[in-house]
């Protein structure tokens, strides 16, 4: 049975374009420590947050309500017949992307099974070695510009390094094209959608799944004056800049102009902590926390060091002020997830140009009105007990 590798080589952002100063020695200077379930945050989280009002919307001590968690993810990943030496940031998000899906491993019908996968960009190749696990009859290729992945596979799954930004050089072609967690990876999108057409047999289906920005709110206690807003605004310009927009949105566009047929497209809510009431949505909030928590830092150096000539002291700053609205169980928002899959048509021979994708300005925070849930309930705030009760 296989062991998943440990690796912070996953992000909603994109991380792992990250330069050097990311691991640099400064970098543990950070004002505050991230919520990952191996460093306690719960200070900020259940306190100062609700401090600045005298009450809290939620009083379970994060420290607490991650064991609960870590149980499980632990009893989840035992179910899907697998072990993990721990919870790493990879493990982490792909359990939040499986949750979201009711443990499902796509939304196209190739979630039933398929012949030949190819997996792009499979980081630490989790979702590959899942599918081939759970699809014996399917081979699944998984592609990396890095070599994370681990050593023992399911013998039908297989790694292969290199840049999907370069020619493919498959012969055969495949009937299941997957993509997760890519925006801000690639220069241009339209290029892969075009690849990804060229390369499924007819009939054969594409799936992305990807965050996309600007987040969303819908009942405006985010506001564009936050830092949480200011933050996002500085991220989604800096990677624009670099040439490497987040623009989950466009993947429904792009696979229909390439001539994908049937392309639909399904947004899901991951709300930023545990303020909503509906248990499930309270749940993938808390991982979703986890996972943003620890992958901040990391995915604003790069960007807005790079891209808008930020110093490290600058970037540590503005993490710090973000940090802690995103923990803030008050502020209501969300982060749209796109899952969005098209069929190569039966008569499709070669994909069709696609346009270059338009700047996006994020504007003011608003709801994302095809985002599921359409009614996302916070908790209901509680006055904080006093000392004479
Ligand atoms: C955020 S991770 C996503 C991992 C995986 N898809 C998942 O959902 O678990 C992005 C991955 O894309 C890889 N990547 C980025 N650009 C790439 C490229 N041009 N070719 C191949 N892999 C690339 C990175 O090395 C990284 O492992």
């Amino acid at each position: 049975m296989a062991s998943i590798p440990e690796t912070s080589a996953a992000s909603p952002l994109p991380v792992d374009n990250v330069d050097d100063t990311a691991n640099s020695p400064n970098s543990s200077e950070a004002p505050d420590t991230p919520a990952t379930p191996d460093h306690d945050a719960d200070d900020a989280d259940d306190h100062e947050a609700g401090d600045d009002d005298g009450d809290s919307a939620v009083d379970v001590p994060f420290r607490e309500s991650l064991t609960s968690l870590r149980s499980s993810i632990m009893a989840y990943q035992h179910e899907n017949g697998r072990t993990y030496h721990a919870m790493s940031a990879g493990n982490l998000q792909h359990h939040v992307l499986t949750l979201t899906i009711e443990g499902n491993h796509c939304l196209c019908p190739k979630n039933d099974g398929a012949k030949r996968v190819l997996d792009l960009g499979t980081g630490t190749g989790i979702w590959a070695m899942e599918y081939a696990d759970a699809h014996p009859e399917a081979e699944v290729i998984g592609v990396d510009l890095s070599p994370v992945q681990p050593e023992f596979v399911p013998p039908n799954c297989y790694f292969e390094i290199d840049d999907l930004e370069k020619e493919w050089t498959w012969n055969r072609p495949f009937d299941f094209v997957f993509c997760r967690m890519m925006a801000g990876s690639f220069s241009d999108y339209g290029s892969i959608v075009q690849k990804a057409f060229a390369h499924l047999e007819p009939g054969g289906y594409f799936e992305a799944q990807d965050m996309g920005l600007p987040m969303g709110c819908d009942d405006g206690t985010l506001t564009k004056d936050s830092d949480f807003w200011t933050w996002m605004s500085l991220v989604m310009e800096s990677l624009q800049k670099m040439g490497r927009p987040i623009a989950a949105q466009m993947w429904k566009v792009l696979m229909e102009e390439a001539g994908f047929e049937d392309v639909t497209e399904t947004v899901y809510k991951w709300p930023t902590n545990r303020w909503p009431r509906e248990p499930k949505y309270k749940e993938l909030g808390q991982w979703s926390l986890a996972n943003m928590d620890s992958a901040l830092e990391p995915s604003t150096l790069a960007p807005l060091t790079r891209g808008l000539g930020w110093t490290h002291d600058e970037v540590m700053v503005l993490v710090s002020k973000a940090r802690k609205q995103l923990r803030d169980p008050n502020i209501h928002a969300y982060w749209p997830m796109y899952f969005v899959h098209g069929r190569k048509p039966l008569n499709g021979t070669e994909p069709n140009p696609t346009s270059q994708i338009p700047s996006i300005d994020p504007g003011t925070p608003q709801p994302i009105k095809n985002a599921l849930p359409h009614v996302l309930e916070p908790e209901p705030r509680r006055l904080k007990k006093t000392q004479a009760q």
